[in-house]
């Protein structure tokens, strides 16, 4: 077995385990789940997925190639792990051509903040490279997946479009596009070519399916899979086939591109390189990530200022003492501490993260003051998001789901 070709626990689609069941952490493109309030042990799950952690030698490697300082996820480790990404830096050295690939399955009218990750992250990987960057909108996914009908899974396919260029990306370097749309002939026969040589053996032990799945859940991984060959997109790639791609996503969508790999060389493609990240917690607590499967966890980008702190104050999980007294006492506890989380990720200020968690776990600083912290950076990356879209029209949209040819030329 390569270390491509790693089973995902079959628990997923609902079937729960009994208590003494729970061993391990779970980790699947439908769900992540564990026992412990730090989150999901991500050393473990290297290992078991057969990634590679994302050391310091490459994060400086990516500094020094780039000339610039790298992404705070970056430097913080909750970008944390990668496949092959050596080789897109080698390439990038050496000025030969990649793109970068990344997604969306519409399943809520807004994307919440855990989704705002990939796509920040993207953003910076765009302005470091300066490549072309292809998002994909699996609204046929969530047709087939969620009790949604094709109309509803469409609608919210175009209004996350908004959201995701409302991050910042640029028309002339990016193609947007939702699956039912965009099915032309070029993208159907690299579809087709996955379908040839993967087994439903293969999909069964990767994804979990069984026999009592639809036919289009089987067909849909190489659906994901396809816009990794750039064989999919003649009008940017002006029909290369060998071009490669860098995929951010977080850790759940590794199954979908461990196929990929799998399939790529015996198709003559290049493989495609990952880079992963962990998962924005739910506001209840590390247990489980920030799903959009489950409203209560989540702190939406179309949220009020009021909502959000509401929201923050009222469930965000505290890793603080039960009182004040003790709380001075003995600190409280960053690594299970929700609001601390979010800082992490959405905090730009080193300085003041680090301060923030030296007071807060020596007690100097009451959970009340932290969720302050938290309320306001949030408040604030949610209001320039909002800003931002209301800018975007449906003309807008056009210019990134036409069918066109980005500023690159090959
Ligand atoms: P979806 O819509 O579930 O998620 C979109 C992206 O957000 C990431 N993500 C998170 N990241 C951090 N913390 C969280 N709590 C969190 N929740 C979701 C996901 O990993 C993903 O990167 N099938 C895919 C759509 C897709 C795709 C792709 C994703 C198609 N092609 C290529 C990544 C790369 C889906 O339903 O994603
Ligand atoms: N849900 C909003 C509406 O129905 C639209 C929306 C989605 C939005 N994402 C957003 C608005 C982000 C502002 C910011 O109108």
């Amino acid at each position: 077995m390569s270390s491509d070709q790693v089973s995902v626990s079959s628990n997923h689609n609902g079937v729960e385990k009994t208590n003494e069941e729970v061993d391990e952490d779970i980790v699947t493109p439908w769900n992540v789940s564990t026992t412990s309030v730090k989150g999901v042990d991500y050393d473990k799950l290297i290992v078991k997925f057969g990634c590679k952690k994302l050391d310091q030698a490459l994060v400086d490697r990516i500094e020094n190639l780039t000339g610039k300082p790298v992404h705070p996820m970056l430097r913080r480790g909750l970008f944390f792990a990668h496949r092959d990404l050596e080789y897109i830096l080698d390439r990038f050295e050496k000025k030969q051509p990649f793109f970068l690939y990344t997604g969306r399955g519409p399943s809520s009218g807004a994307l919440h903040l855990g989704h705002l990750i990939p796509f920040m992250f993207t953003k910076y990987l765009q302005e470091i490279f300066d490549v072309p960057l292809i998002v994909q909108m699996t609204d046929d996914e969530k047709f087939l997946w969620k009790d949604l009908t094709s109309e509803q899974s469409k609608k919210m396919a175009h209004e996350n479009i908004k959201d995701i260029i409302a991050v910042g990306f640029d028309p002339e370097k990016t193609f947007i596009f939702c699956n039912t749309e965009y099915m032309c002939p070029a993208f159907y026969q690299t579809v087709l070519k996955v379908w040839k040589v993967v087994t439903n053996n293969q999909a069964r032990s990767i994804f979990g399916f069984s026999g009592e799945d639809s036919i289009g859940k089987a067909a849909f991984p190489a659906i994901q899979a396809a816009p990794c060959f750039s064989s999919s997109f003649p009008q940017i790639f002006n029909g290369r086939r060998d071009i490669p791609c860098l995929i951010p996503c977080a850790i759940d969508q590794d199954p979908y591109f461990r196929m990929s790999r799998d399939a790529a060389p015996r198709l003559n493609f290049p493989k495609p390189t990952l880079i992963f990240s962990s998962f924005l917690p739910a506001l209840q607590g590390a247990q489980t990530k920030m799903a959009a499967s489950d409203q209560n966890t989540c702190i939406y980008i179309d949220d009020s200022p009021k909502n959000i702190k509401n929201k923050i104050n009222k469930y965000a999980f505290s890793g603080g003492q039960a009182t004040v007294e003790e709380h001075r006492k003995l600190g409280g506890n960053c690594d299970v501490d929700i609001s601390y989380q979010f800082l992490k990720y959405f905090m730009d200020d080193d300085d003041k993260l680090e301060e923030i968690r030296k007071k807060y776990s020596s007690g100097e600083m009451l959970t009340g003051e932290l969720k302050k912290e938290a309320i306001e950076v949030i408040q604030k990356v949610v209001a320039d998001l909002q800003e931002r879209r209301k800018l975007v029209t449906d003309e807008t949209v056009n210019t990134f789901t036409s069918v066109h040819k980005l500023q690159y030329n090959y």
